[in-house]
C-alpha cells in the first residue's frame, strides 16, 4: 500500500485529495492546523489525521518524524496556502509574512523535512499545489504571486537537484476551485486610491463569465492523482480547462503580448 502526505487538508482541494487517494486504496496521512475539529476524514479507513500548521517550522519537523515512523512515505503533497489580494501599498508587514510563510516557506521547510527519508528510500514524489499564477500574473494578488512564482522556481531547480536520487518533483497549477479560497481564506487589503479598478478586477477574475472557470476540488484532485502516478518526467501539470487555456494562450502568444492581453481583459 502506497502512503502520501497531504498538507493543508482541511478544506477544499486538499480533502477532496485525501478522499480520492483514500478510495484508490492508499494510506493517507492527512494533516491540518486543526485536526480535533475535522468531523469526516477521521471516519474514512486507511486516513491519519495529524496536526500541522506550516508557518511552524518545529511543528513541520515534528509532524513529519511522526509520519515517517509510521510509513514509508511515497508521495508527500504540498497543498496548504491561502490568497492575499489587494493594493501592494495597502498590506501590512504582518500579512505579507504570513503569505510569505504559509505559501512559500511551507512548502520549503515541509520539502525539505522528507528529503533525508526519500533518499533513504531511493524514491519519493514531492507534487506541489501552486496556481495559474504560478505561471501567469493578475492585478492586485502581487504577494500571492511571489509566492507561487517562487515555488515554480524552486520545484524547477530542485528537481534537478533530486533527480539523481530517484526523487520526482511536480507542480499542479488548478484555475478556479470552487473552495474556500476566495471565501474564509482570502486575506484582503483594501485602499481607496484602487477600490475601483480592484472591483473590477475582482469582477473579472472572480464574477460571471470571468476568466475563471470554476472547476470541483474533485476534478482537481484528479490531475494530481495522475501525476503522483502517471511515472512520467513531467515537472507542470495545470489543472482544469481554464488554466490550460491561460497557460496556453501565454505560450502562443509570448509572456509581453499576454500581460498586455489579461491586463486590457481585466482593467480595460
Ligand atoms: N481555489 C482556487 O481558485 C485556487 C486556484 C489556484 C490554486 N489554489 C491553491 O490550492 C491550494 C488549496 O486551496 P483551496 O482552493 O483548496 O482553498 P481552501 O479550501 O481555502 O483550502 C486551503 C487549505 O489550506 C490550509 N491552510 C491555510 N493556512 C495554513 C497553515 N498555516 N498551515 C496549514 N494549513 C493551512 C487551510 O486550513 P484551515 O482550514 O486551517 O484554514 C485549508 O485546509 C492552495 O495552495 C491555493 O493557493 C487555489
Amino acid at each position: 500500500m502506497k502512503t502520501i502526505f497531504i498538507t493543508g487538508a482541511s478544506s477544499g482541494l486538499g480533502k477532496a485529495a485525501v478522499k480520492l487517494f483514500a478510495a484508490k486504496g492508499w494510506r493517507v496521512i492527512a494533516t491540518m492546523r486543526k485536526p480535533e475539529q475535522e468531523r469526516e476524514l477521521m471516519n474514512i479507513r486507511n486516513v491519519t489525521l495529524l496536526p500541522l500548521d506550516v508557518t511552524d517550522p518545529e511543528q513541520i519537523q515534528e509532524t513529519a518524524e511522526k509520519a515517517i515512523a509510521s510509513a514509508r512515505i511515497d508521495v508527500v503533497f504540498n497543498n496548504a496556502g491561502y490568497g492575499l489580494m489587494g493594493p501592494l501599498e495597502a498590506t501590512t508587514d504582518p500579512q505579507i509574512i504570513r503569505q510569505i510563510e504559509t505559501n512559500l516557506l511551507g512548502v520549503i521547510r515541509v520539502t525539505r523535512a522528507f528529503i533525508p527519508h526519500f533518499r533513504k528510500n531511493e524514491g519519493g514524489l514531492f507534487v506541489t499545489t501552486t496556481s495559474i499564477g504560478g505561471l501567469t500574473a493578475f492585478p492586485f494578488a502581487t504577494l500571492y504571486h511571489a509566492t507561487k512564482w517562487a515555488l515554480e522556481g524552486f520545484s524547477e531547480s530542485l528537481s534537478f537537484e533530486l533527480k539523481r536520487f530517484g526523487i520526482g518533483v511536480k507542480t499542479v497549477s488548478p484555475g478556479g476551485i470552487g473552495t474556500d479560497f476566495a471565501g474564509r481564506s482570502m486575506d484582503l487589503a483594501r485602499h481607496e486610491a484602487y477600490q475601483g479598478a480592484f472591483d473590477k478586477m475582482m469582477t473579472g477574475a472572480f464574477g460571471e463569465g470571468s476568466v475563471f472557470h470554476f472547476s470541483t476540488p474533485e476534478a482537481i484532485a484528479e490531475v494530481v492523482y495522475d501525476a503522483a502516478t502517471d511515472g512520467r518526467d513531467q515537472l507542470r501539470y495545470t489543472a482544469g480547462p481554464d488554466a490550460a487555456a491561460l497557460y496556453g494562450r501565454r505560450l502562443e502568444i509570448g509572456a509581453e503580448a499576454f500581460r498586455k492581453e489579461l491586463g486590457q481583459a481585466l482593467l480595460g
